[in-house]
């Protein structure tokens, strides 16, 4: 099932990023895409200032890690997940010529898009890798921030993955990840749905789980902040009015899911 919702996710992240990239698409909106009911404007203000106007069209994002992530100047920052490449951009103008940032994602369309991205904001200290999360291509000890913006949900090992920012990260480094949590319990069926998963919402960890695997994983200083609610109406937009979830359903789910803002210490 793993490798099946991973290709899946490929595909459904491709064919975004193909429609971007030709310009048949000026947003992250519509069926089976994260979070279009998220305007990146809301979150982001000045950071988005001169960024080029394709890589703020393609934000995928549920919020906005750099506004906790407290990046400076020199730092290595690796994003996973970046999609069009625009949390790696705003990213790489905190960090300055000696600092780095990384953008890892396992869908060659989206890497297409943020290379392309890349050139137009002329970000020399960008570097975009293609991988899984799980994998992290990255030696050992050699990041100081890891942000993540709405995709960790998208995993089917998030363990592995937090195992993963750890090896990676400094001593003493942290990570600033934006991601859609459950804050109660939600009907199996939901949670079994391929559309629902890749929009992002079937797939979020419970709040205490993430806390859990965060603390056993050797985090410290851990907190998560649920930010921005997802009521019933948001996730009809967003996935299609499904008649298979009943009336009962729909008001189990409504604000049960919210984009969290979550923060730990190695
Ligand atoms: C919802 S989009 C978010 C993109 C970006 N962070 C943003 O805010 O616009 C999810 C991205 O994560 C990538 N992705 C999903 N699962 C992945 C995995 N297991 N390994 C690497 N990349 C993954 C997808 O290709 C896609 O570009």
């Amino acid at each position: 099932m793993g490798k099946d919702i991973r290709n899946t996710v490929r595909e459904q992240y491709g064919e975004i990023a193909s429609k971007l990239k030709s310009g048949t698409s000026s947003c992250c909106c519509g069926p089976s895409c994260c979070t279009p009911i998220i305007n990146p404007e809301l979150f982001y203000n000045d950071q988005l200032r001169d960024l080029p106007a394709e890589a703020v069209n393609a934000s995928l994002g549920c919020s906005n890690p750099l506004l906790f992530a407290e990046i400076k100047e020199g730092e290595t920052v690796l994003d996973l997940g970046s999609g069009g490449g625009i949390d790696v951009l705003a990213a790489s103008r905190y960090v300055g010529e000696k600092g780095k940032v990384y953008g890892l994602d396992m869908t060659d369309e989206m890497l297409e898009l943020a290379n392309q991205n890349k050139e137009l904001a002329d970000a020399r200290n960008v570097e975009f890798l293609k991988g899984f999360i799980e994998e992290i291509p990255l030696p050992d000890e050699t990041v100081d921030v890891v942000i993540s913006n709405c995709v960790i949900n998208l995993s089917m090992d998030k363990e592995k993955v937090f195992q993963e920012i750890y090896r990676v990260l400094k001593p003493g480094g942290r990570l600033a990840i934006a991601d859609i949590l459950s804050l109660k319990e939600v009907p199996a069926k939901i949670r079994k749905m391929t559309e629902m998963w890749v929009s992002c919402i079937a797939g979020a960890m419970d709040i205490n789980q993430c806390k859990k695997i965060l603390s056993q994983v050797g985090f410290r200083n851990i907190e998560i902040e649920p930010v921005h609610y997802y009521t019933k109406e948001g996730l009809k937009s967003m996935t299609g009015d499904k008649s298979e979830i009943t009336n009962e359903e729909w008001e189990i789910i409504d604000r049960a899911f919210a984009g969290s803002h979550i923060k730990a210490v190695k």
